[in-house]
């Protein structure tokens, strides 16, 4: 490599990190082309997966049970829809999905969760053979094949559980209940999480097209006309819109920096999922600490310390970001105690500064990116923005990284200017399961509509 300055490298990783507003068209345009060719079961990086529902009606009633699986957690709730666009949530119990599940054997992993849910039923004394209905949100791409089956068509976010790639999940899932005794349980819906929270805050909301999730992983789905629907043989809706989860983490039309490329090609799933692992939580971590080994491998930062800690994969995990960027202490003593955390013992203050500018920049670019595809869909279904829309967003980046929802609002200003103000952000919190609940009680309303 020819010999570069200490100031120039600064500026090649900066730069390399930045988004400038006369990039933002192109990246636009071609996310519109791909969902088009998406559409029309082209090929396309996006999915563009129809689900066989729309937004409710907000009439919904009932009780149900939400089992929603996709990121760290399992989260089972119990719900109660009044039917008057109010939902009460009565109990709630999290798992943690250890490591041996996620990346074991199929059937360990179905009835794992099977033990959870006889878990949350013993501790919440619900009586699940009252014969409830389930909302099975499953945060993942799926062919659905009805609106309550769908075949996994691959795992993301490190999942990578055997046997389940290429098969229909809830059936899998029923297998274990059976096993499991749990037989009397109903499972009347399969949703994306991006569809949950679309679902969940359209129940009150009619202006809410749009659902996004900016977490473990990242996703949006938004309500479009079946007439432009090319690719969709079977129709069971009789309504004008259909929900299209759009699995935008996999988009793969971004110029790649050479940290982007190293982290994708030691992932599990190399070459897919590139827009997720420059925007959601599972990867910021790890793009922030492949950037900082470079600049102490430079000696750049941390002079003559020992950093050999920074070379192991996984190790600056994006809470650490999260920390970082938040610390107003006083010579960025936080940050200090965190590298120490990591084995770097003699950070200098220009050696913090740096590593927050770096965490800032890491982030931003992601949040950046998320608005600018946001866009996107928003100019999909309403070119010149005429209308009002609500976006329904979950997930911890946006709600609890520094400055994030933020940096949205402002790139979106920059690229609709005053018109902006038409798009309104709107946190639903634990919309994924409270949607299932709610697309259960729908396809129940309109199952014993038909039979009536
Ligand atoms: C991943 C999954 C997607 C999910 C998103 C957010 O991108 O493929 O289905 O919606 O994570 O959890």
């Amino acid at each position: 490599m020819p010999y570069l300055s200490v100031s120039r490298i600064l500026i090649n990783t900066f730069e390399s990190l930045d988004i400038p507003s006369s990039r933002i068209k192109r990246i636009v345009s071609d996310f519109r082309a791909e969902m088009s060719r998406g559409l029309c079961a082209q090929k396309s990086s996006l999915k563009m997966i129809p689900t066989y529902v729309d937004a409710p009606s907000g009439k919904e009633k009932g009780r149900f049970i939400a089992l929603d699986l996709g990121g760290t957690n399992l989260r089972i709730l119990e719900l109660e829809l009044a039917g008057n666009a109010r939902i009460r949530s009565s109990f709630e119990k999290r798992f943690t999905l250890e490591n041996k599940y996620t990346s074991g054997r199929q059937e360990d992993f179905f009835d794992f969760i099977c033990e959870c849910i006889q878990k949350f039923a013993e501790e919440s004394k619900i009586s699940l053979k009252a014969g409830l209905s389930l909302g099975f949100t499953f945060s993942f791409p799926i062919r659905q094949t009805g609106v309550s089956s769908g075949i996994l068509l691959r795992w993301t976010k490190d999942f990578s559980v055997k046997g389940v790639e290429g098969k229909e999940v809830v059936g899998l899932l029923r297998k274990s209940l059976i096993k499991k005794g749990l037989n009397y349980i109903k499972i009347a819906a399969l949703v994306n999480d991006t569809v949950g929270t679309l679902v969940a805050r359209s129940y009150s909301d009619p202006d809410c097209d749009i659902g996004v999730i900016l977490g473990t992983g990242t996703n949006a789905c938004y309500r479009e006309r079946i007439s432009q629907i090319a690719k969709l043989k079977h129709n069971t809706l009789k309504t004008t819109n259909m929900i299209i989860n759009i699995e935008w983490g996999n988009f793969n039309k971004l110029k790649l920096a050479p940290f982007d490329a190293e982290l994708d090609k030691a992932s599990v799933n190399p070459g897919e999922q590139i827009l997720e692992k420059m925007v959601s939580g599972m990867y910021l971590g790890e793009i922030a600490r492949i950037i900082i080994r470079d600049l102490a491998k430079e000696k750049i930062l941390f002079g003559a310390a020992d950093t050999t800690a920074l070379n192991r994969r996984g190790v600056f995990v994006t809470r650490y970001l999260s920390d970082i960027e938040a610390d107003s202490s006083n010579g960025l003593l936080k940050t200090q105690r965190l590298l120490r955390g990591l084995g770097i013992r003699n950070s200098t203050l220009r050696d913090r500064v740096l590593v927050k500018k770096i965490c800032e920049l890491v982030s931003r670019r992601g949040a950046r990116l998320s608005a600018i595809v946001l866009a996107a869909v928003i100019t999909k279904i309403d070119s010149r923005l005429l209308r009002k829309h609500t976006i329904a967003i979950d997930g911890t980046l946006y709600e609890k990284h520094p400055g994030y929802a933020q940096v949205i609002k402002a790139t979106l200003n920059e690229i609709f200017g005053r018109k902006s103000a038409k798009i309104k952000l709107a946190l639903t919190k634990d919309g994924s399961g409270k949607g299932a609940a709610i697309t259960a009680a729908a396809i129940i309303r309109m199952k014993s509509k038909e039979v009536n």
